[in-house]
């Protein structure tokens, strides 16, 4: 083993430096940094579906990479959210006509047929399927946030949706934003090209606190409790393993360039008290030719914790926080324009502005599913190959769709499952 090299930016062999993209370096034009220019005048029109924490984050760092784009034109001219009032309040901010903020189960359709040219999608996971198959069939450049799906239907039904993008040039951004990050970006071309051997193990963890949760309000219907109270129902989120966990599971699907073989894990519900999911998983992911990464996550107040990763290799390993013990790699500069969640967005503006669209469908799909297997090996106790969940159609898991699906929702058809009834591993899902 040679010397620890942290790759942060101060520290950054030049030798071999490599300039990656035109989205790198700044520069200062009239007092502003720019990062780089789009032909003169060009415009493009932003709407966002689903006016939550996250989406009304994603919108205003859209926004400032658009700052950063010289002759680009931004303009936020619709919103959508499950309610109305959300919608508006986010319009307001930004100046949208109240006739564009759309509000009800079918407000994004109403957002696709205006003539925004970017979606930012950022409902809760169960939706996404449909919501992104219907941006890209609408012909719209989409960033959705992570996780892309709750079953394994629906992240199939992202994989071909991502590649009817491909096939109509449209660019897809996802927020698993580790890959916009420049030191996971530096640690992990530097793994690429061997500087911790072959990758033979490692774990990923998110251990950290419980989430907020709500309760149903009286006369609340089912549908409204289950989109206020997301992230405590299975059926919304994918539960934590997929809904939080997610970025540390693609951080392994990266690293060591493909999706697991298999899962084989278990969890359980020890605090919550509304929805259906566990509060903690712990997973044995096989990679095949003896790789296996152990998966760990819990939301549970007053325990240690952490999120990160590392990963052991034949001749070295990496460290949290993007350094590692190996071999001497020089790695590029890779650009990071006001932190990871604004650099998604300058990826992807720069990409649709230079006509080489990104397409990260595929990659935060095979993540969500990855997730989604360890999730059925922990509820039912039973091991869950890729192939249950991607090819094998006769496997029990194949066609695993949960309900209330999105389409219920927009029937009118939501009953919400009882609350603190989770899956018995031996016996269930
Ligand atoms: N990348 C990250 O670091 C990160 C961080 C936080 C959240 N997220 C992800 O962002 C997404 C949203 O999370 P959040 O924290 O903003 O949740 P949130 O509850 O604050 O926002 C979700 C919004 O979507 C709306 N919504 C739900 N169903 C809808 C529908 N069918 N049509 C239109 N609007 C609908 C809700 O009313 C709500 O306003 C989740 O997928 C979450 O996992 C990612």
């Amino acid at each position: 083993m040679q010397k620890i090299s942290k790759l942060s930016t101060s520290s950054i062999s030049r030798r071999g430096f490599i300039k990656t993209s035109a989205a790198g370096a700044a520069t200062v034009l009239a007092g502003k940094s720019v990062i780089f220019a789009a032909p003169a005048g060009r415009k493009m029109r932003v709407g966002l579906i689903g006016c939550g924490g996250r989406g009304n984050g994603a919108l205003q760092n859209c926004l400032d990479a658009g700052e950063h784009i010289e002759n680009l034109d931004l303009e936020v001219v619709a919103t959508a959210d499950w309610f109305k009032s959300k919608a508006e309040a986010t319009g307001e901010k930004y100046n949208v006509p109240a006739s564009r903020c759309f509000g009800g189960a079918d407000a994004y359709k109403k957002l696709l047929d205006t003539n925004v040219d970017v979606v930012l999608i950022a409902t809760s996971p169960n939706f996404r399927p449909v919501h992104f198959e219907a941006a890209i069939k609408a012909g719209k450049n989409v960033f959705m946030e992570k996780p892309v799906a709750v079953d394994p239907p629906g992240g199939r039904r992202i994989i071909e949706a991502g590649e009817l993008a491909k096939r109509k040039g449209l660019a897809v951004v996802a927020g698993t934003q580790r890959r916009h990050q420049a030191n996971y970006r530096r640690t992990q071309y530097a793994v690429e090209r061997g500087a911790i051997g072959k990758i033979v193990g490692g774990c990923v963890w998110w251990c950290g606190g419980a989430l907020w949760y709500r309760t149903q309000n009286s006369n609340e219907s089912d549908a409204d409790y289950m989109v206020r109270n997301w992230v405590s129902f299975t059926e919304m989120s994918g539960d934590h393993i997929v809904e939080q966990h997610v970025h540390n599971l693609d951080v392994a699907n990266w690293y060591i360039g493909h999706p697991p073989d298999n899962a084989l894990g278990f969890g359980g519900r020890a605090r919550r008290k509304t929805g259906d999911q566990f509060d903690f998983f712990s997973i044995d992911l096989d990679y095949g030719d003896g790789v296996r990464i152990h998966s760990m996550c819990r939301q549970i107040n007053g325990c240690d914790g952490g999120v990160r990763e590392f990963f052991r290799g034949t001749e070295g390993q990496t460290m949290g926080g993007g350094g590692l013990r190996g071999k001497d790699i020089s790695t590029p500069d890779f650009p990071e324009h006001k932190g990871t969640y604004c650099q998604e967005h300058v990826d992807l503006l720069n990409s649709i502005l230079k006509e080489e669209p990104l397409n990260e469908a595929r990659n935060v799909a095979e993540s969500t599913l990855t997730a989604i297997m360890g999730r059925i090996s922990a509820y039912t106790g039973k091991l869950v190959r890729w192939k249950d969940i991607t090819e094998n159609k006769s496997s029990p898991w194949y066609n695993l769709t949960l309900k209330p699906t999105a389409e219920d929702f927009e029937k009118g058809e939501v009953e919400a499952p009882l609350d603190d009834i989770p899956a018995v591993p031996g016996r269930d899902r």
